[in-house]
């Protein structure tokens, strides 16, 4: 057993324990963050903030929702938005946070690729980053399912489907899912089960996981340039800390972070109170019915993209470009044969690239949104098209680059 001393404080007490002061200089007082870096490196801690709101918010939720067919829509609808006090409040900071949390998300998976921070060991920070974009995503469709409207009705009914796999007619796998025919109370009983509980526990150990990736690579920095951490640490600690070229993560750069995030906040809340409509979708204020199917069903703003990337093309071929948008982003790191991590603007093709992959995703998310009428189903076609040939000329362009 270890030799212990008769404390001296608490800290000292908890120190000889759980070496906390051990901790804290890993993960906060000696975890060196590079100074040359911008507002877009404060993503990360803005999702981790708005995720700690979904968590909350959440909990008062689960406090009044009922998860039963008969009783869920009342339980949203009437209970918690008029006989709850501030029962409003929560389900709207739950609807936005859960609609802005994806606009952060993108904006921080673009800020990686623009700046090559999957490249030279960092594939695991960019890999983690895709399980937490699968889980919110899990997360976001199966919490679309609990107010039992009818959008979350057929958005589930429609999803479910797509598990057939087209000609393959695995509909054995799609009831297997659904626990019944069609959506129902084993279905409902199912998703409020991964949307409270396994889904959100997967989260928590994925945050853990990208927290953990960043801390041997350290954090990219916006010029690219290869930073001897240890060398730089070292300055800072004999005092240099003006000719240093990091600083401290806690409580340095942290301060720096909260100001953005206190930005962010007030933006968020301003949508709380002001603009919360935008997040749910008025069609879901009718109670699920299995009779009336809407006349338009497509899903949040969000998944968009990769819904137009669906439904240009005929099933079988169709399902096949979904399942590749699903993927491939995970494959990024080794599709980049360029050993640059520099910002894309200093870099060959790979710059045009960047910019047609972003404009293209917002054209599908755009025609997403439409009805599959003419022009737009032409348009989708094409943007569709144009996201995979851009991911298959990904390697040859990258290949080609220069070293700089
Ligand atoms: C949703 C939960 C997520 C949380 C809480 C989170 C948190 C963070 C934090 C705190 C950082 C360090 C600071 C920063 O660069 O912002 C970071 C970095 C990073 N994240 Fe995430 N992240 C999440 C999702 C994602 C996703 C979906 C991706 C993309 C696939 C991703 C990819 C990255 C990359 C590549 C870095 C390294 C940036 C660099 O080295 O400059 N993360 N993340």
């Amino acid at each position: 057993m270890a030799h212990f001393t008769k404390a001296t404080s608490v800290k000292d007490w908890l120190d000889q324990r759980l070496a906390i002061e051990k901790i804290e200089k890993v993960m906060a007082s000696e975890y060196w963050i590079p100074k040359n870096i911008n507002f877009l490196w404060a993503m990360g801690m803005i999702l981790a903030v708005t995720f700690a709101l979904l968590l909350v918010s959440g909990i008062f939720l689960l406090m009044y929702y009922q998860p039963n067919i008969k009783l869920a829509f009342d339980s949203v609808n009437y209970t918690i938005m008029s006989e709850v006090e501030f029962g409003w409040l929560w389900r709207h900071v739950h609807g936005v946070a859960a609609s802005v949390v994806f606009l952060i998300i993108y904006i921080h998976m673009f800020t990686g690729i623009y700046y090559g921070s999957y490249k030279k060991g960092r594939e695991t920070i960019w890999i983690s980053g895709m399980l937490l974009f699968v889980t919110f995503s899990a997360e976001a469709f199966s919490g679309y399912m609990l107010p039992w409207g009818q959008m979350s009705y057929w958005a589930g009914m429609v999803i479910t489907n797509l598990f057939s796999g087209g000609s393959l007619h695995a509909d054995g796998l799609v009831e297997w899912i659904r626990g019944d025919y069609v959506p129902a109370q084993a279905f409902l009983n199912r998703f409020f089960m991964l949307h409270v509980l396994l889904i959100p526990l997967a989260i928590l150990g994925l945050i853990g996981l990208h927290f953990g990736a960043l801390r041997i690579p350290h954090v990219n920095n916006q010029d690219g340039e290869e930073i001897d951490f240890d060398a730089e640490s070292k300055k800072y600690l004999a005092g240099d800390k003006a000719g240093a070229k990091v600083i401290r993560f806690a409580n340095d750069f942290m301060s720096k972070d909260m100001m953005v995030v206190g930005i962010y906040l007030v933006f968020f809340f301003y949508l709380v109170f002001f603009h919360y409509d935008f997040a749910m979708d008025p069609v879901n204020f009718d109670p699920a019915n299995g009779l009336k199917t809407p006349t338009h069903i497509y899903p949040e703003w969000y998944f968009l993209w990769s819904y137009e990337i669906l439904r240009p093309f005929s099933t079988n071929v169709g399902l096949i470009a979904f399942a590749f948008a699903q993927v491939i982003f995970f494959a990024l790191p080794f599709l980049d044969k360029s050993p640059n991590a520099i910002p894309a603007s200093r870099r060959g093709l790979f710059k045009y690239w960047f910019w047609a992959m972003l404009i293209d995703m917002i054209i599908l998310t755009a025609m997403g949104k439409v009805p599959p009428i003419e022009p737009f189903g032409t348009v989708g076609f094409f943007a569709a098209l144009t996201f995979i040939g851009l991911w298959i000329a990904l390697p040859f362009i990258t290949k080609m680059e220069k070293e700089v």
